[in-house]
C-alpha cells in the first residue's frame, strides 16, 4: 500500500531528530511529494534537511516552528497546504519527556509540559481540521506515549499530557470520520532517541527509530486509531485492561526499581 503516501504533502512537528526525523524519512521513502519539517532546533533542521534533500531533491522543506506558538504552527501548516493546494498528513509529534518524583515537580514544569506536549498537539490538530474538512480528506497522527495508556510511576506530569492527547484524538476520530478525516495516535514505549541521552545505555527493551517507524507506518496505512509499539508495550497494555492485579505487580516493581535506580545512579533507567 505504498500509494497511501505517494504524492502526498505532510507536516511533521519535532521533525529534526528522533521519531520525527524517522517519520520524515519514512514518508520520503514511501513517495511523498513534500515533507514540511517543523522544529525549534535550527541547527538540526538545517543539517537533516540538507542531507535528505540530496536523496530526495525538492521534497524537503523546513520551517522554524515552536509548537507552543499557535501562529508558528499555523505558518508551518499553511505553507504546506500552499505547496500543492492540499494537506494530506499532519504529524503532531514534538514533545518532551519528564520522569521525576512528585516532590521535584514545580508548577512551571507542569505548564511547560502541557504547553509542548498538549497545547502543541492541539494547535496542530485544530489548525489542520478546517483545511481537511474543506478538502474532504486528511490524516492527523498525534504522538502520545504508552504512558498515556497505562499508569507509570514517576511520570505523572508526562502521563497527564499524553492521556489528554489520546482521549482528544479518539473523540475527534468518531466526530470527524463523516467529514473524511482520519486520526491515529502513536503510543511508543522505549524508542532509542535523544530522550535517553546521558544514560550509559538505552533501556534494554528499547527499539530503534527505524523499527518503530516500520511498524507505525504499516498501521497508519491501515488507518489504525491507536498504535502501540513495541510488542512488549502491547502486551502490558492488554494486561492493564484485562488483569489489573497482575499489572499492579509489574508496576509496583517498576516503581521500586526506579526508586532504587534514582538512589544509586541518579537516573530512573
Ligand atoms: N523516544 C521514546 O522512547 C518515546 C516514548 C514515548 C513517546 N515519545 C514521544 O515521541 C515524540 C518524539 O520524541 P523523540 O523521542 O523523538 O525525542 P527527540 O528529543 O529526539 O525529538 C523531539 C524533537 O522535538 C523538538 N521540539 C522540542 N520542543 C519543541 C517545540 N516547543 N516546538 C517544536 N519542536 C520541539 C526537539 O527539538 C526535537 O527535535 C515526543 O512527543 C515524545 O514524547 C517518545
Amino acid at each position: 500500500m505504498k500509494e497511501y503516501f505517494e504524492n502526498k504533502v505532510a507536516v511533521i512537528t519535532g521533525a529534526a531528530s528522533g521519531i520525527g526525523l524517522g517519520m520524515t524519512e519514512h514518508l520520503l521513502k514511501r513517495g511523498a511529494m513534500a515533507v514540511f519539517m517543523g522544529d525549534i532546533n535550527q541547527e538540526n533542521l538545517t543539517r537533516e534537511s540538507e542531507r535528505l534533500n540530496l536523496l530526495f531533491p525538492g521534497k524537503v522543506f523546513t520551517v522554524l516552528a515552536d509548537v507552543t506558538k499557535l501562529e508558528q504552527v499555523g505558518e508551518l501548516i499553511t505553507k504546506a497546504e500552499a505547496f500543492d493546494g492540499h494537506l494530506d498528513f499532519v504529524f503532531n509529534n514534538a514533545g518532551v519527556g519528564l520522569t521525576l518524583p512528585t516532590e521535584k515537580i514545580t508548577f512551571e514544569m507542569w505548564k511547560t509540559a502541557i504547553d509542548i506536549n498538549l497545547m502543541g498537539v492541539i494547535y496542530g490538530t485544530y489548525t489542520a481540521i478546517p483545511i481537511m474538512r474543506e478538502q474532504g480528506f486528511g490524516h492527523i497522527i498525534n504522538t502520545a506515549s504508552i504512558a498515556g495508556r497505562i499508569p507509570i510511576p514517576y511520570q505523572a506530569v508526562y502521563a497527564a499530557t499524553k492521556s489528554a492527547v489520546i482521549s482528544m484524538t479518539e473523540s475527534l476520530q468518531y466526530e470527524l470520520k463523516a467529514d473524511g478525516l482520519q486520526f491515529s495516535i502513536l503510543c511508543p514505549g522505549n524508542v532509542i532517541t535523544s530522550i535517553f541521552q546521558g544514560l550509559a545505555a538505552p533501556p534494554a527493551d528499547a527499539i530503534t527509530v527505524d523499527e518503530a517507524m516500520d511498524y507505525a507506518f504499516q498501521e497508519i496505512e491501515h488507518k489504525s486509531l491507536v498504535i502501540i509499539f513495541p510488542q512488549s508495550m502491547r502486551d502490558i497494555d492488554v494486561l492493564y485492561r484485562e488483569n489489573l492485579p497482575e499489572f499492579e505487580k509489574v508496576v509496583y516493581s517498576l516503581a521500586a526499581e526506579r526508586r532504587e535506580n534514582y538512589r544509586t545512579k541518579g537516573t530512573y533507567y
